[in-house]
């Protein structure tokens, strides 16, 4: 190719794009890349939010272009990783709406009691408060003894941070009222030794829960379970991929299994609808029922 051909393309190309069609370009192009080259797969998160990351990211890496983004995410795995933390909004609490912890305690806890042995699984497990809240329950409710509790997210560093089971101290205050409204029956502060500005929950806790990365968007289905929480996740996707995990938990939850959603989501507009019935339609529990 001659360089006049160079210039016949450069003259063939649609230079009025407007912003908003190159922006959609380059994003298109980054999400692309980052599957071919990491293997994460960010092309079915609903655009709006992560248009606002992916901006946000470029920001903070003192760039001007999501092509000058793209470049160093390429190039650069330590600036990649970086962006996976920047895009898992990692934002989470101990007994996040308690009244779901409370109606869970009502409702569920009577037919967990009737089965030998329990299998939960905390999809999108952020830094841990979600399974830790689900491990003191179940221990104040005489059943972690017979539970394992299988705490997932395709973030790594949040997973280190659930591992250690270590919070902020000034945290505690919000939490010991979640605890108590969400129907904690003893002192909360029995399940934590507090340091300096932070506090470390009991080793007991923790014994049955087994921390692993899974990714909701490429991984598949690892076991069968009694109970899956997948709270405050599936907002950041679209209907595709909000299809496709629904799917995997379809499959992965036992007869007359228990799903449960983030205050925002539903069931409802899912391939799955009428695979469900409504536990408690308030608080988006559902007991699977083909
Ligand atoms: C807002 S937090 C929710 C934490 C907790 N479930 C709660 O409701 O408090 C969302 C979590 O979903 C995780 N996440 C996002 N996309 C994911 C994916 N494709 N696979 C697994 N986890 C994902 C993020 O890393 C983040 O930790």
């Amino acid at each position: 190719m001659s360089s006049s051909d160079f210039i016949d393309l450069e003259e063939d190309m649609p230079y009025d794009a407007s912003e908003s069609e190159r922006e959609n370009i380059e994003i298109e192009l980054l999400l692309e890349g980052i599957h071919r080259l990491y293997g994460y797969d960010f092309r079915n998160y609903a655009v709006p939010s992560l248009r606002r990351r992916i901006w946000h990211h470029v920001h903070s890496e003192q760039l001007k272009t999501i092509s000058g983004l793209q470049e160093k995410i390429f190039h650069d795995r330590d600036c990649f990783e970086r962006f996976v933390y920047n895009l898992s909004i990692s934002v989470t609490e101990m007994f996040r709406d308690p009244n779901l912890f409370r109606v869970f305690r009502e409702k569920v806890i009577p037919m967990l009691r009737t089965y030998p042995y329990i299998r939960i699984w905390h999809a999108g497990c952020s830094t841990g408060e979600e399974v830790y809240s689900m491990a003191i329950l179940l221990h104040e409710e005489g059943l972690y003894d017979k539970a394992r509790i299988y705490a997932t997210d395709m973030n790594d560093r949040s997973l280190q941070m659930a591992k250690e089971g270590i919070v902020g101290i000034q945290k505690m205050k919000q939490y010991t009222k979640n605890y108590l409204e969400a129907g904690g029956t003893r002192s909360f502060s029995e399940y934590y030794t507090a340091k300096y500005n932070s506090v470390i929950f009991q080793p007991f806790l923790r014994k049955n829960i087994i921390f692993s990365e899974h990714n909701l968007a490429t991984d598949r289905s690892f076991n069968e379970f009694n109970v899956i929480f997948c709270r405050n996740v599936m907002i950041y996707f679209d209907e595709t991929l909000r299809n496709r995990v629904h799917g995997l938990f379809h499959e992965s939850l036992s007869h007359f299994g228990i799903l449960v959603l983030g205050a925002k989501e539903s069931i409802h507009f899912t391939d799955f609808t009428d695979s469900y019935e409504a536990l408690d339609r308030e608080e988006k529990i559902y007991r699977k029922i083909k």
